[in-house]
């Protein structure tokens, strides 16, 4: 029979194998660098401009208070009270319900593919800003001279331009992620999180210099409050922040599951979430500043200008640098932001896969880096670094955003909630030492609010998909890259979820001492909970 001492060295044993961030304070800013993404800097200005202006902070505030820092919460409570990977937490949680976490897991290994590619784009532009090398035309040069896209079909025409950076984007993940989740994740959110605030924060004050920067602002902020009684507009809400907090998809249990047991996770969170809210309206204001001075340079109206996505980021914001007083610097802080902000987010997407596998089979941190990281890495040189490469991830990135994350966050908030019935449980697991403390309304959000608000976005996506094409593409690009992924992600998952566990996993509810007010015995120098102390998992124990 095994005594509180024994579990906790099976604890200490069991975390120093899998690694755990060093501080809370640790834990929050890799939090806010998986969440401050290219979602905040490309998505968010235009979602927002597009659904109200200032009107739709309302819905974006309802939104954030009733579905995302909820299911944010429920995240941390799944990850920190089941201490492991996505996967191993479902399993932990109720053995039949791990196929959600490999699902999970799967659209992570899609997302990472080609977020990659967008970052090497970024790293790229930050160069060209240097001496303007698109030239007066910066949209003809992104699909011509930069990505060299020909005709809407798959090639393999490599673009030397891209597979460059994307290689050395792949390079410097495998390297973070092979440091471990302290020494790598841990580390370099302790760098690039306070250098993304500076630049950016030096970029939004350079936008709001410009002439013709209260235009822009008074485009984004004029409230249209006939908005407010849109469907679309509070589902545009609901979508925002869930894709924008880094919830329902597996690298918030994942992080949390690195968490020393005796933590506040609610305080973190709400830190994490107005953070994220914080950067996302900061990113809104230096973006429209920037806007309202092209509209003004070239005298069309704002709106005439405003573009979201990729058009913004590679076409609207060269045009802005070509004409913008100091605009080399304007360009170096605004794609150099996207290069971090999308690093950041980037390795907390590929954490998820690595954790997921080092968990199943018990190899090596290194072993698993190499793993996950080299087939993501050749898949997304062999995808992206060709003149097909733009068309694929539009289409792959729409479809796994809206129905991929959309269906698995549901899906999970609905099993967790009605199937498994845990809220109480794991409600109570965050008040041990969170503050303030959550109850009925934490329980009723999440069970219901937030699930409510994830199906309506899903049913007003599937009738605009229905409706028309997406962006004209052809069926058969539509069909194999779009839906047909997007039903195999489930279909991996449920199969991932049949291998056998490594030999010794505890899979029977939470594992022992989980329980936050237990007290602890480990004082091991291998301990998580030793204040002061990260793991770096260097192999197998
Ligand atoms: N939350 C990340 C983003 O906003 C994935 O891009």
């Amino acid at each position: 029979m095994s005594t509180p001492a024994d579990h906790s060295t099976t604890l200490s044993h069991e975390e120093g194998r899998r690694g755990a961030f060093s501080s809370r304070r640790v834990f929050i800013l890799a939090a806010i660098g998986s969440a401050v993404g290219l979602g905040n800097i490309w998505r968010f200005p235009y979602v927002a401009y597009e659904n109200g202006g200032g009107a739709f902070l309302l819905p974006y505030l309802v939104a954030l208070l009733t579905a995302g820092i909820p299911f944010l919460l429920l995240d941390y409570a799944i990850g920190h009270r089941h201490r492991g990977s996505a996967p191993l937490s479902f399993a932990r949680l109720r053995r039949g319900t791990e196929g959600l976490g490999w699902w999970q897991v799967a659209i992570c290994f899609v997302i990472a593919v080609y977020y990659a590619a967008v970052i090497a784009w970024a790293l790229r532009y930050t160069f060209f800003s240097l001496d303007q090398a698109w030239g007066a035309d910066p949209e003809a040069f992104f699909f011509g001279e930069f990505l060299q896209a020909g005709d809407v079909q798959v090639t393999a025409d490599v673009v030397p331009g891209v597979l460059v950076p994307l290689a050395l984007v792949w390079l410097a993940v495998l390297v973070i992620m092979a440091l471990g989740v302290q020494r790598g994740i841990g580390v370099t959110s302790l760098v690039l999180i306070p250098v993304l605030v500076l630049a950016f924060s030096a970029l939004v004050v350079q936008a709001l210099l410009l002439p013709g920067a209260g235009a822009g602002l008074d485009a984004l902020f004029t409230p249209d409050w006939s908005a407010l009684t849109s469907a679309p507009v509070w589902a545009a809400a609901f979508g925002q922040i869930l894709f924008s907090l880094s919830v329902g998809f597996g690298i918030m249990i994942t992080y949390a599951s690195y968490v020393r047991r005796r933590e506040d996770m609610i305080g973190s969170g709400l830190v994490v979430g107005f953070s994220n809210s914080g950067f996302e309206l900061l990113a809104g204001i230096g973006v429209f500043a920037a806007l309202g001075f092209m509209a003004e340079a070239s005298g069309d109206a704002v709106g005439d200008v405003v573009d979201g996505g990729i058009g913004l980021a590679f076409i609207a914001f060269p045009t802005i640098i070509s004409e913008a007083p100091a605009g080399a610097l304007l360009g170096v802080l605004f794609f150099g932001s996207l290069v971090v902000a999308g690093i950041t987010s980037l390795i907390s997407v590929i954490e998820v896969v690595i954790s997921a596998v080092r968990d199943k089979l018990d190899t090596s941190r290194l072993t698993a880096t190499l793993a996950v990281g080299v087939p993501a890495a050749v898949l997304s040189l062999v995808l992206f670094s060709t003149t097909s490469g733009i068309y694929v991830l539009d289409v792959v990135d729409h479809f796994v955003n809206q129905y991929g994350i959309l269906v698995v966050a549901l899906l999970s908030m609905l099993v967790v909630a009605w199937v498994v019935r845990a809220l109480p449980v794991l409600g109570e697991h965050l008040n041990v030492h969170g503050r303030p403390r959550v109850g009925t309304g934490w329980r009723v959000l999440t069970s219901v609010v937030a699930p409510a608000g994830l199906a309506v976005v899903l049913v007003l996506a599937v009738r605009d998909d229905l409706a028309a094409p997406y962006e004209d593409y052809p069926t058969w690009l539509l069909l194999v890259l779009g839906w047909l992924l997007v039903l195999a992600l489930p279909l991996v998952g449920f199969l991932l979820a049949r291998l056998p566990w490594r030999s010794g996993t505890h899979l029977d509810g939470p594992p022992p001492g989980s329980d936050p007010a237990a007290p602890l015995h480990a004082t091991s120098a291998t301990d998580p909970n030793r204040p002061g102390t990260g793991h770096d998992e260097g192999g197998r124990p």
